[in-house]
């Protein structure tokens, strides 16, 4: 199985993962093969990347590192809540709570934890894909930071909130294609403290939760908002949100930009190191982070095309791949996996966006 940007899909290919709308609706279900009015409908449905399996890679599995129903759940459960936050109802963040306690034994009974977010998601559904991946990546920052599973629970909760508060700025603005002008910026920035004034008057949340969705965008050097709090002013969830936000957002298609590779997008965030986040925690993030996660498409060093095949938990940047093509392009017909550890002098140059 490898993933593929839909602008490469073509009919005869097959579904190696089912595809779900952000309400757990089946769109279209593993094994499927793909009919040309099935891409025009991924297209309507703002799909823009999809597992499919071919025969040499039958043995590939994309396995996410929470178990689906958990992150449909999640899903659910954080779309409901800002439903309810929009139309000025009531609202308990105890299932909320409930989901990010079980997220947690997920991510606990997993040794060597090496994120893998394969989930397939739409533009549409950006906003509900990004804080459970958001929510992901900042509970494993924080069993790096040997965290216990009260301490886990306040920093989930706080960061599968996060962004609440966006469900109360105009929906034209946040989903404007294009850049936006200084006063519509200004109009986004507002989701901060709108999400916290609207925490701390119907839940009962801790403290230190409500102060994820209030400092998400502080940043390290005191250039963030809507504070400009600076280091240690900002409190420690935060700072781990603060990075996981910015990665899970440049790994995404947005209606406004396509996503960047996770390789890139580390190398984006370690740029940032020091002046946007605390270096401390981004080193911790960066151990549980793969550039390469399995099912990428990548071409060596010797000419070889291949897809990830396995992860590598020491080392990361040398996984396993399964050579599908030679040097001249022809198919490789010999089972052919290699161990990168094993062979040093062979390097992923290029993450490649479809293996022919
Ligand atoms: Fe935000």
């Amino acid at each position: 199985m490898y993933k593929i940007n839909i602008e490469h899909l073509r009919p005869g290919m097959v579904i190696g993962k089912t595809i779900s709308s952000s309400d757990g609706i089946v769109l279209l279900s593993e094994g499927l093969t793909i009919k040309e009015h099935y891409i025009d409908k991924l297209i309507e449905s703002g799909i823009s990347e999809i597992c499919v399996r071919i025969d040499e890679l039958s043995e590939v599995k994309i396995i996410d590192i929470i178990q689906e129903e958990n992150r449909q759940t999640a899903k659910i459960l954080t779309k409901q809540t800002m439903e309810k936050i929009n139309m000025g109802d009531e609202f308990s963040t105890a299932k909320i709570t409930e989901i990010v306690s079980t997220i947690i034994e997920d991510l606990l009974n997993d040794e060597g934890i090496i994120l893998n977010l394969s989930d397939i998601r739409a533009v549409d559904d950006y906003t509900f894909d990004h804080c459970v991946n958001v929510c992901v990546l900042s509970i494993v920052t924080g069993i790096a930071l040997g965290y216990d599973k009260e301490k886990l629970l306040k920093l989930g909760v706080g960061a599968i909130l996060h962004d609440i508060g966006k469900i109360l700025v105009s929906q034209e603005i946040l989903n404007k294609p294009g850049a936006l002008e200084k006063k519509e910026y200004d109009e986004i920035k507002k989701h901060a403290e709108l999400g916290y004034h609207t925490i701390i008057r119907h839940t009962e949340l801790d403290t230190s939760s409500m102060m994820v969705i209030l400092e998400h965008h502080e940043r390290y050097n005191g250039t963030g908002y809507p504070a400009g709090k600076k280091r240690n002013e900002i409190h420690e969830f935060s700072r781990i949100v603060a990075i996981a936000d910015v990665y899970d957002a440049l790994t995404s298609d947005r209606v406004y930009k396509k996503r960047i590779c996770p390789s890139e997008a580390i190398e984006h965030l370690v740029s940032m190191s020091n002046h946007d986040f605390d270096h401390e925690i981004l080193e911790k993030f960066l151990k549980h982070v793969t550039s390469y996660p399995v099912g990428t498409m990548v071409l060596l060093n010797s000419g070889i095309r291949g897809v990830v095949s396995g992860k590598n938990n020491d080392y990361p940047s040398r996984p396993k791949v399964k050579c599908i093509m030679d040097q001249s392009g022809n198919k490789i017909k010999y089972n052919a996996e290699l161990e990168l550890i094993y062979h040093p002098s062979v390097t992923i140059t290029k993450v490649l966006e479809d293996i022919s």
